[in-house]
């Protein structure tokens, strides 16, 4: 695979040496874009002897080859480690006055980040601000770590080391490493990430740390033994986003309202999540109400009724005890638990609610969903399409994202997988806010 390296100005770039030696050593043809600033702190000759590859930085050298889009062209993915906050401000606008400005703009491949810098420039708001437009473009972010920085420092601003990147880059390439970064042996294989759907693999772990609640299927409000009040969600769309959010990191807890073991199965297989069965409406919220405190970000996609039975049969409703007339069912409120999970949620917790609505156009859906939204009081609200053969029981989905200033943050088409990705892209853009 064709691997373009960029490498900018930050103490870091010396770590890059050992990535770029990575990626030779998996057979990758590595071409390593410096900054000016880059060579700075390691020079064109290691990174020519390394990569086995000219270097330049300049838009003006080989230009017969069209070099300044041609190395993008060619990418098969783009890495760029150490990223500097200079250079992530320069992507967020496009510039394109040196080699790699114009190598990442003429690009199609994924883009892979690892910011390098100090904490205070890290959690600066232009950075914040940069970082989420450049996710939301559909840019890769691995790290920063938290560590010992330039000088005597430490804190949120370390490069992931060059072994993590490495093995990030490789599954961004559909890949299995080789070797590993700092080692010369061929070591034993390094296994490669969790798979995602064919096509759909992410291994960035963004979400490492964050511990996660998602709500999943359709809850189902007993009348008797026998029936009960239920909805057509199969839980695809909660399990995908259970998934996607645990491949990224996440330890997440998956609260299954009666979904078919085959939409469960990949869930249940995975080592980073829990499932809790539930029911009613009442066992959802009792479960999830004795974990919410722990949780830093809760997805409550499942389709929970807003009414019970008042009264529940402990006996089979029979016709024959009825030969007059049909019996009625009196139902009453259930408690609505996304509102009461958004009134008790703690400083920096993040909750997010889905809301299926059936609308004659995307105004009136995004109308309803910016009033749903209100009325919940939740940080972003996922709300999707659905009628008689729209939405249920799909492999594709839209989600409409809506923040708390009622602004679409997004607007994710594709399968449930790629919703799932989207919205736990925007999940991370909100909570950098
Ligand atoms: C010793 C030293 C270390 C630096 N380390 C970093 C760093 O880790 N991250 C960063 O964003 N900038 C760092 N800088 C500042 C950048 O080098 C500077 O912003 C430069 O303009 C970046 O240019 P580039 O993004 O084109 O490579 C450092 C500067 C010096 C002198």
């Amino acid at each position: 695979m064709f691997i373009v390296l960029g490498v900018t100005g930050g103490i870091a770039a010396y770590k890059s040496v050992m990535l770029a030696r990575a990626f030779v050593e998996a057979g990758h043809d590595v071409h390593v874009v410096p900054t000016e600033d880059a060579l700075r702190f390691v020079g064109t000759p290691t990174w020519e002897a390394i990569s086995r590859n000219p270097v330049t930085t300049s838009v003006h050298d080989d230009v017969p080859e069209v070099r300044h889009v041609a190395l993008g062209q060619r990418a098969d993915l783009v890495v760029v480690a150490p990223a500097t906050a200079n250079t992530l401000a320069r992507m967020t606008a496009g510039l394109a006055d040196d080699l790699l400005g114009t190598t990442l703009l003429a690009t199609r491949a994924p883009v892979l980040v690892a910011p390098a810098m100090h904490t205070e420039m890290w959690e600066h708001p232009s950075t914040v601000h940069n970082i989420a437009v450049l996710r939301d473009r559909g840019v890769h972010v691995i790290g920063p770590e938290s560590g010992r920085l330039t000088g005597t420092d430490s804190g949120p601003g370390r490069m992931t080391e060059p072994d993590g990147i490495a093995q990030a880059a490789f599954a961004l390439l559909g890949d299995a490493p080789q070797h590993t970064a700092g080692t010369t042996d061929p070591g034993p294989a390094t296994t490669p990430l969790p798979a995602a759907d064919a096509g759909e693999t992410r291994a960035i772990l963004d979400l490492d740390g964050i511990s996660m609640l998602v709500s999943a299927g359709g809850t189902r409000e007993p009348i008797d033994p026998v029936r009960f009040i239920g909805n057509r969600s199969s839980g695809r769309q909660g399990v995908a986003i259970a998934l996607a959010a645990a491949d990224r990191g996440a330890d997440v807890t998956l609260f299954a309202a009666n979904i078919d073991e085959s939409i469960l199965a990949a869930a249940d297989a995975h080592p980073g999540i829990v499932i809790v069965h539930v029911s009613s409406a009442a066992d959802l919220e009792h479960e999830i109400s004795v974990r919410a405190d722990g949780a830093d970000v809760i997805v409550m996609t499942a389709a929970v009724s807003d009414y019970r039975v008042d009264g529940t049969s402990d006996q089979k409703i029979r016709k024959e005890d009825h030969p007059d007339e049909a019996p009625t069912l009196h139902l009453v409120q259930n408690p609505d638990i996304l509102k009461g999970l958004a009134t008790d949620r703690w400083p920096g917790q993040t909750i997010i609610g889905f809301a299926a609505e059936t609308a004659e156009s995307t105004e009136e859906l995004l109308e309803r969903g910016r009033r749903k939204r209100a009325r919940k009081g939740v940080d972003l609200l996922a709300v999707n399409e659905v009628g008689w053969s729209s939405g249920f029981e799909q492999e594709q989905n839209t989600l409409h994202l809506i923040d708390a200033h009622d602004d679409v943050l997004r607007t994710v088409t594709g399968t449930k997988r790629q919703a799932a990705e989207g919205l736990l892209d925007t999940i991370l853009r909100v909570r950098a806010r």
